[in-house]
Formats: structure tokens, sequence, C-alpha cells
């Protein structure tokens, strides 16, 4: 009896003993991680006079790779600077947002790109909370017009490249496009653009997604019919495979759906993509994915870090639309990957480039000498901050 007594209260002080350290463990230094990024970023405005070339990534030599206005990774650099300036309040963030986001305007006439979400809504978008700026709403609306421009309602969808090897694709990344859509109707009051997101949506809810709710990276359509012709994928391991980055913009995507809309499918959506990727038996414990769910060489492949940090961003939000228990469960999950990607491992106090988030895989099946694999890339540095900015209001 009294070894039993003796056995209970130790299984109950060694519990509350690993809850403390799982906590201490998940604990992150706002303050710290505050002072750490702004710090990179301010070399990096310092360092690169030039905006005309915005930093991205790296190349495998270590060195800057720069690209031009009309790169889908263009706006990632002045987004963060804006995710700054909102985070230290401090006027060097929001000058160089400004000089950077001048730097992009001609974009909003583009009509060659689906990424105008990425490119124009997230810089312009935080300019316009900011400063309230007349310019920046038109902008953000002509954008809006020219990713119009790619919707062909006899498809349905919103036309993802014009690259010669597919008739009409769509990728699971052009969901993070619809945000600029539905705020182009808020902004005119002209439901169009609301109503392309929703029927886009609406295709990807029904053609992207497998069974077990992992998603299609490309979906390519008959242009004419609307047809689907086939699934495959460009950046994955294999067509069947479960691409980490894709579920990552799956997540986000449908979570951004149900906000502007409150649809309960978008929801359902939204929940069913974090089960397969929190119930993943290859998901590792630490919370950054590997670059694919499926590659045959787990664990002897590469983290990607950009993929955890949208997830931990789509988390933060997700967990705002869900009952107590799921609440937690994503938001422990999503201080799990935030705390991880604050460690040194994947936080850069010096060098990389002066980005912020190492650890990386862009394009995998491209190769090291082009497909960014293990470097920084700035969108990991835009959602590791956006999910910082979040973590940091729960704290309120
Ligand atoms: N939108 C392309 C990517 O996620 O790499």
């Amino acid at each position: 009896m009294m070894n039993n007594i003796k056995k209970g209260i130790i299984i109950v002080v060694s519990g509350l003993l690993l809850n403390q350290t799982t906590k201490a463990q998940n604990k992150i230094d706002l303050k710290e991680v505050i002072k750490t990024t702004s710090t990179q970023y301010a070399r990096a405005v310092n360092e690169y006079k030039d905006s005309t070339r915005f930093p991205r990534s790296t190349k495998p030599d270590g060195t800057l790779r720069t690209v031009k206005s009309d790169d889908w990774c263009s706006g990632f650099f002045p987004a963060s600077l804006w995710l700054l300036y909102d985070l230290t309040k401090d006027d060097f963030y929001k000058k160089a947002a400004i000089k950077w986001s001048v730097a992009l305007e001609k974009e909003q006439y583009n009509t060659t790109t689906h990424d105008l979400g990425f490119m124009m809504y997230l810089p312009f978008g935080a300019g316009l909370n900011d400063t309230k700026s007349e310019a920046y709403k038109q902008i953000i609306i002509q954008s809006a017009k020219s990713l119009a421009t790619r919707f062909h309602p006899n498809v349905g969808v919103i036309k993802s490249w014009d690259y010669k090897q597919y008739t009409y694709p769509v990728i699971i990344d052009n969901m993070m496009n619809l945000e600029l859509l539905f705020e182009a109707s808020k902004l005119t009051g002209d439901d169009t653009y609301k109503q392309i997101a929703i029927k886009h949506a609406d295709h990807d809810m029904e053609n992207h997604f497998r069974k077990d709710f992992s998603s299609y990276h490309v979906v390519d359509y008959d242009s004419l019919t609307g047809k689907v012709l086939r699934k495959i994928t460009n950046q994955g391991f294999a067509d069947e495979s479960a691409w980490a980055r894709g579920q990552a913009w799956g997540l986000y995507g449908f979570t951004v759906m149900y906000r502007y809309t409150h649809d309960k499918k978008y929801l359902d959506l939204a929940n069913h993509i974090a089960d397969f990727i929190l119930n993943n038996p290859n998901y590792p414990k630490d919370g950054i994915p590997y670059w694919d769910f499926n590659d045959p060489k787990i664990p002897d492949t590469y983290r990607d870090a950009s993929a955890g940090a949208v997830m931990a961003s789509a988390l933060l939000e997700l967990k705002n639309y869900v009952g107590k228990e799921q609440k937690e469960r994503y938001y422990k999950q999503a201080e799990k990957i935030l705390s991880t990607l604050s460690t040194p491992e994947y936080l850069a106090s010096s060098g990389n480039c002066n980005f912020i988030i190492k650890h990386c895989v862009g394009n995998w099946p491209k190769g090291k000498a082009t497909g960014e694999i293990d470097v920084p890339i700035n969108y990991g540095d835009y959602y590791y901050l956006e999910a910082i900015m979040r973590y940091k209001k729960t704290k309120k």
C-alpha cells in the first residue's frame, strides 16, 4: 500500500517536472528575438543600398542572391521591414520599408504572375495598416485587378504559371494570393474579387486534396472545359508525395478563407490539413518539417524551416476559430515550432547574409546549384516574424 502511494507521488511529481521542463523549453524570449531579428535586418538595410535588387536568399557559395521586382519573392524583404517596424516602433524600419516598397510599385500592373498576393499585398497591406496611405490603397486595388486577369470563368481558377509544359496549371501556393482579392473587395466595395477568390478556393478544395487531406502541388486543367488533366508535382519529391511547404500554404490559405467568409467548410479543411501535419509519423518532434513528408531519405534529409514558419503563423490564426482543446493543441504546436526556430540552430544572430532564419529548402528537384537547398530564404524570415508578432499578441 505504502509502496503504491510512493509510486503515485513519484509519477505525479515527475509529470509536473516534465510539464515544467517542456514549458521552459518552449519559452521564447521575445525581447531577445526582436533584438536579434531587427539587428540582422538593420545590417541588411545598411549594406544593401540598391533597391532595384531585392535580397532573396544565398547562393551555394554563401553569397547573397538578389532578384528584380518581378520575382515572386521580391515583396518579402519590404514586408519584413514593415513587420519589424510594427515590432520595434523604430522609424528606421519604416523609412527602409517605404524605400523598398516604392521599388515594387510598378508590379501592380504585372499580369504575368499569380504571386501578386506575396509580392504586393504583404508589403502594401502592412504599409496601409501603418500609414493609411491612399497611394498604397490604390496599389493594392490595381494589383488585385491584375491578378483577376488570370482568372478564367470557364475553368473557375486563377492560372498560376504560363510555363509551356502545362496547359492551365494551378499550384496550392496560389491559395496565399487570395487575401489580396478579399482586401480589394473590402477597399472597393466590389464583390467581384471576393467571388473569384471563393471560386478558386472551391476548385482547390475539390481537386487539390487527397483522401488523407495532404495536397498535390500542381493541378493542370483543360483551359476550355475546366476538366482536370493531371495532378503532379513541381517542387516536391514525387507527384504523390506531400511537399511540406505546399501543406503549409494549404493550411494557411484555408484558414484565411475562413477568416473572410466564415464558411465552415473551409475551417473543416484547415483542421484536416492541420491533423495531417501534426499526426504525421514523419513530422519531427521539434516542429520543423522535413522538406517533403515522403522523402524516403528521412531522417537523413533536409528540414524546411520556411514551411515550419508558415505552419506556426497559420496555427496561431487557426487557433482563434476552434474549441478549447484544439486551441490548446495548435497554440502549443506553434509555440514549439517558434521555440525551435528561435534557437541558434535556426536563428542567425550574425552572418547568414543578414537573413534571420537558416535551413530552408526552396526547390529541391532543381538541385544544389539553383534550388536554394538548406539556405536562408526571405519568406522564411517573413513568416517567422509574422508568427512572432501573432505570438506576442497572445502574451498581452
Ligand atoms: N510559391 C513557391 C514556393 O513556395 O516555393
